[in-house]
């Protein structure tokens, strides 16, 4: 399968995109033999790969490790990374971060959450020195404590009219792609609509021009309860877990 570029994913308004987290060398090289669109190394590797009670944790050096990782088991796929919290409060600091990230991990782009106006311009002057940005609205995790909790967007009339103003400004300001995170499923279909560029859905609805899921909830990796809106098809960690306790069994008879 050819690896997609930009250009391709910016054409891509069809519903189709498909893009799951990843982390580590192993999923990544096996995510490399399927038909997937994208990778993201989420800042949520912070929750399932370290045990962090929020992504407010995580640092810059650790997006840097998992996503070298990640780009050692998967070249042949567009692979987006997460610039985590405090690493782009003001607009030097995020081209410092970014460009650190992008050229050090090899990504083909990066992913920032939020719209403010610094974040507008931090964009456009991102893309303008050649790199790549997804945008990220709706619930933005990293500010899970001044949201105060995780919960859906878009709900009452104030709260939609923002979400879309912001998507706007997004693709304005040179997005190629953003991510809409626990947003009402109309408003995000609206929004979908609204945008050439397409918009990438979780916790969203169906009508979004991609899907993004954390891989450690899809296959049930972990110990935590995935959420709502994403039904695992696996149960690994308990199949892990049955083998193990088979393996220590046998060895002790
Ligand atoms: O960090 C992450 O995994 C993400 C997705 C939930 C979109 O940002």
């Amino acid at each position: 399968m050819k690896k997609l570029n930009v250009r391709d994913i910016r054409k891509s308004k069809n519903g189709k995109l498909q893009v799951l987290t990843c982390y580590d060398f192993q999923t990544a090289s096996m995510l490399n033999q399927t038909t997937l669109d994208m990778i993201l190394v989420g800042d949520s590797l912070g929750n399932v790969m370290l045990g962090y009670d929020t992504t407010v944790e995580v640092s810059l050096k650790e997006m840097e490790i998992f996503s070298k990782a990640v780009r050692r088991g998967a070249p042949d796929k567009f692979m987006i990374v997460d610039l985590p919290f405090g690493s782009y409060s003001t607009i030097s600091q995020g081209i410092f971060s970014a460009t650190k990230l992008f050229q050090q991990t090899k990504a083909e782009a990066v992913k920032l959450e939020g719209a403010f106006p610094y974040q507008l311009k931090m964009i456009e002057r991102l893309t303008q020195t050649g790199i790549p940005v997804m945008g990220h609205i709706g619930l933005v995790p990293q500010s899970v404590h001044q949201l105060g909790g995780y919960y859906v967007h878009g709900k009452n009339y104030e709260s939609a009219k923002r979400i879309m103003q912001e998507a706007k400004a997004l693709e304005a300001a040179g997005v190629f792609s953003v991510v809409l995170e626990c947003v009402e499923e109309g408003l995000a279909t609206q929004i979908t609509q609204a945008l050439s560029i397409p918009t990438i859905g979780i916790g969203s609805g169906r009508k979004t021009d991609g899907q993004v899921l954390v891989i450690n909830d899809l296959l049930k990796m972990g110990p935590n309860t995935p959420p709502k809106f994403c039904t695992p098809i696996a149960d690994l960690f308990q199949v892990k877990n049955d083998l193990i306790n088979q393996y220590l069994e046998d060895q002790r008879k």
